[in-house]
């Protein structure tokens, strides 16, 4: 058996290593932060119970697997800078792991949110836009589950790779949903501001994998 170690990071390394869990936190703490800060009052002196039960958790699960889904393209695209910090091996396991984490809790808001409306209306809603979040919900699972259990299915690489693209279509339909509908994103700039930025740099990694693939012909 080989007992090779892994080669240790530079000091430059570990410094840039730091900085980008720095912001990985950051990220995730503010609309976490936001969220705490809208929720807090409720729960402090609740009065409605479908809000507490449903709404309010359903918020926090999409705010946080809205950011960690932006990770996974940063994580699964073969970035060179962020290769010369985390080996290739690393960048990919952390994919799969908060890939899971990430995709679990977005289905869990649109359960909650569903069961919101369902509570409250009496029946399920279909605007414009909570149809955006069902689709983009629909295209995520068919994306998901097959690289998730791509062994027990037998899938050939090519099938659940192709399927695995959805996640493309997925975040930026994720993204108007909840512009349009998110609370956190009405009531604080600084999350507003935070997904826009999360998009635009996900409008990036799109151009940087066209590239990639244009210069591979
Ligand atoms: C069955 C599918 C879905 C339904 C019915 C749904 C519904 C909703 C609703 C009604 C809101 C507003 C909640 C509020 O502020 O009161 C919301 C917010 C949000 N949704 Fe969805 N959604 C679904 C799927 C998705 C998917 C697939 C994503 C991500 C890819 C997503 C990401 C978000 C985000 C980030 C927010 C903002 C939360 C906030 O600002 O508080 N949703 N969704």
């Amino acid at each position: 058996m080989s007992s090779q170690k892994p080669a240790s990071q530079t000091s430059s390394q570990r410094a840039a290593a730091a900085v980008i869990y720095i912001i990985a936190i950051v990220l995730l703490a503010v609309p976490v932060i936001e969220w705490v800060a809208n929720a807090a009052p409720f729960y402090a002196d609740p009065y409605d119970l479908a809000l507490g039960l449903f709404n309010l958790p359903g918020r926090l699960f999409a705010l946080v697997g809205f950011t960690l889904m932006f990770y996974q393209f940063i994580l699964g695209v073969r970035i060179p800078a962020l290769e010369r910090v985390f080996s290739r091996a690393t960048n990919l396991k952390r994919h799969q792991t908060l890939g899971k984490v990430g995709f679990i809790l977005i289905v869990l808001h649109g359960i909650a949110i569903l069961s919101y409306d369902w509570v409250l209306a009496g029946q399920f809603l279909f605007d414009l836009y909570r149809v955006l979040g069902m689709i983009a919900l629909a295209l995520l699972i068919i994306g998901v589950i097959p690289a998730w259990y791509f062994k027990k299915l037998k899938l050939p690489r090519k099938v659940w790779k192709t399927l695995h693209l959805s996640a493309y279509v997925v975040f930026p339909l994720g993204f108007f949903h909840a512009r349009n509908l998110g609370t956190e994103l009405a009531t604080s700039w600084m999350v507003e501001g935070l997904f826009t930025i999360l998009f635009v740099v996900f409008c990036l990694i799109v151009l940087f994998r066209l590239y990639t693939l244009a210069v591979r012909k």
